[in-house]
């Protein structure tokens, strides 16, 4: 009997495997270029993370301020990410973000206007001048809906709630993937000339988390045990502003276009708190009087001044480490945040028309009436900037066929993510990955299947029900989270990250015997084995890069070396690959700058 008699078996050119929106730009890519194209999702179509970049997607349009353009977003996006980025990505995602938001108005998204007509922009952090295309803090769910209704029409062929499980191939070339139907259990076999994977971050490794519970590191995961590197692995991004209170929700997302509003962070003094935390860095363009900064928002609330940031929309990193810093010193809110207050700012009915989901998850979810309260706020883990590694112009991996977008693919961010600049991001490197997956399946044919590796995958995801006894999947899942939000989380220091390491070595221990029962039929144990397998291989990637970076740069802060390094760490990127021995991290030189970018660089 052959491996198409015994599984259920689809075979497409290109294979897109995460559908939120940079796999949802990719496949309508690769099916507008007449390819055969597979979708596969975890959950439901639409069902993505994409929904939770809630304030805007950055592109310098120039509709509010015409001074902006795409070397203005390139140099905001490199000081951002503290140099590290691969500029090649950082300068192709600037250069072609207009395009890609203009493309998806035509397309039917409907964006919030300027008095004139235009789509009208929002201040965020870390941008110099109001730059994200917004639909009031739903534009993920906005993209999202838009992609989902253009793409369906193309003609892609959708998976849904399928869990891929293993890529098929080697570490020279993907031949398609082997995963299960999460409904009856049943295995399914994808045959594809290309892979494309986009499914997201790995947030759910933390307790206090912004994600949804699909975002458990897979592509990662699954390219680096085909044999595909990862980079940029210690820089994750924790989201300054995230509910502390109820517990139930703690880490629920509030979006930054909160402060992009005029909201403003307050200690339980109800001092300003971020006009203590401006670094040198960003000292010239951020650093107004708080008298300057209240008349900038008054102005900017009535419509007669323009919309300046103020330090409240300082990069995540630094506004995440400032809540930290004074919840530590004892001058938090009572639950263990600070207070992000936008009711002074901004009167009701405008608190409700600009930020309508935020008014109503505090109602629902906190009964707190934000037009009239303050917001109780704390860091939560929401991005992160590293991932699969990529090649800049194309978004393929080092195995031939395989490529990789959005949130899992590392290199665009370096160091620290601007915010919304995750949406651009997927729409732009999406349809990059699509484009040249399917120019390379057009090109070349189908590598066979090899029928042992679907006997090994099989195997692989059957021994949980072949063991009687061992840990329970979920402890261990309870018990990762804990770990690396205490070892690995905001702050770290050498002896945290060591024993984060050794936690990781023996939850690994623990997850490779966990036993499930029952049968294959929605066994939601059996589901978390998978993921656990997926989640520890990216924390171990942390942990271990997050332990060789011996400096403080962006989302990487560390209390034993507080300064950002002017030399070595300053000029390298960590890749961590699968080895003999086991993982491997090495340190490989940034490209070269070349000078018309360093003069770009420089203008400024
Ligand atoms: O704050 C937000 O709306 C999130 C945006 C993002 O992560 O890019």
């Amino acid at each position: 009997m052959t491996t198409d008699d015994k599984f259920e078996t689809h075979e497409h050119d290109v294979l897109i495997i995460g559908a939120g929106g940079a796999g949802l730009r990719a496949a309508i890519e690769a099916s507008s270029m007449g390819v055969s194209v597979g979708l596969v999702c975890k959950s439901l179509l639409g069902k993505a993370h994409t929904v939770m970049a809630e304030g805007g997607v950055a592109a310098a349009l120039g509709n509010v301020e015409p001074k902006d353009g795409w070397k203005v977003h390139f140099r905001d996006t490199m000081k951002g990410g503290r140099y590290l980025n691969q500029w090649r990505m950082a300068q192709l995602h600037a250069m072609e973000a207009p395009d890609r938001v203009n493309e998806l108005e035509e397309w039917g998204a409907l964006f919030d206007r300027t008095a004139d007509g235009r789509i009208l922009q929002r201040n965020f952090g870390g941008h110099k001048y109001p730059r994200l295309a917004h639909v009031g803090d739903r534009t993920g769910l906005e993209m999202i809906r838009t992609l989902q209704q253009h793409g369906i029409h193309l003609g892609m062929s959708v998976y849904m709630e399928c869990t891929v499980t293993r890529l098929l191939g080697d570490d020279n070339r993907v031949s398609g993937a082997f995963g299960y139907w999460r409904e009856t259990g049943k295995f399914v076999i994808f045959k594809a000339r290309t892979v494309v994977l986009a499914t997201g971050g790995i947030g759910r490794a933390f307790k206090i988390n912004s994600n949804s519970w699909e975002c458990t590191g897979d592509g990662q995961a699954l390219a680096y045990l085909l044999g595909a590197e990862l980079m940029d692995c210690e820089f994750m991004q924790f989201h300054p502003t995230g509910m502390v209170w109820p517990p139930s929700v703690r880490g629920t997302l509030i979006t930054e276009g909160v402060r992009g509003e005029g909201g403003t962070l307050r200690n339980k003094d109800g001092k300003r708190i971020m006009f203590d935390y401006i670094p040198e860095l960003y000292a010239k363009d951020t650093a107004p009087t708080e008298e300057e900064a209240d008349r900038w928002l008054e102005e900017s609330a009535k419509g007669t001044g323009k919309s300046r940031r103020t330090p409240d929309l300082l990069p995540r990193d630094i506004v995440a480490r400032a809540i930290h810093s004074e919840v530590k010193a004892g001058r938090g809110s009572p639950h263990g945040g600070v207070f992000l207050d936008i009711h002074s700012r901004r009167s009701a009915a405008d608190i409700k028309r600009k930020l309508p989901a935020m008014y109503h998850q505090f109602k629902e979810l906190g009964d707190v009436d934000i037009t009239r309260e303050s917001m109780e706020v704390g860091p939560t883990a929401h991005y992160t900037m590293g991932g699969i590694r990529v090649d800049p112009e194309t978004q393929e991996t080092r195995v031939k066929g395989l490529f990789a977008a959005g949130e899992c693919a590392a290199g665009m961010h370096g160091a620290n993510r601007l915010g919304d600049n995750s949406l651009s991001d997927l729409l732009v490197f999406g349809r990059i990955a699509g484009h040249h997956a399917a120019k390379l399946a057009k090109a070349t044919s189908q590598k066979s299947v090899d029928a042992g590796q679907i006997e090994a995958c099989e195997r692989e995801a059957l021994a949980p029900f072949e063991r009687e006894e061992g840990r329970n999947p979920f402890q261990v899942r309870e018990d990762l989270m804990n770990q690396m939000q205490k070892y690995v989380g905001i702050m770290r220091n050498e002896g945290d990250l060591q024993a984060g390491v050794v936690e990781l070595e023996r939850l690994a221990a623990d997850a490779g015997k966990c036993a499930v029962s029952g049968n294959r039929h929605f066994n939601a144990g059996w589901h978390e084995t998978v993921d656990l397998r997926n989640l520890l291989v990216v924390s171990e990637a942390m942990a271990r890069a997050a332990l060789v970076r011996k400096e403080s740069r962006g989302a990487h802060a560390r209390e034993d070396f507080p300064d950002q390094d002017k030399g070595h760490w300053s000029q390298v990127n960590l890749v961590v690959r699968k080895g003999s021995a086991g993982m491997e991290v090495e340190q490989v030189p940034l490209p070269p700058l070349p000078d018309e970018i360093k003069q770009v660089l420089e203008e400024e």
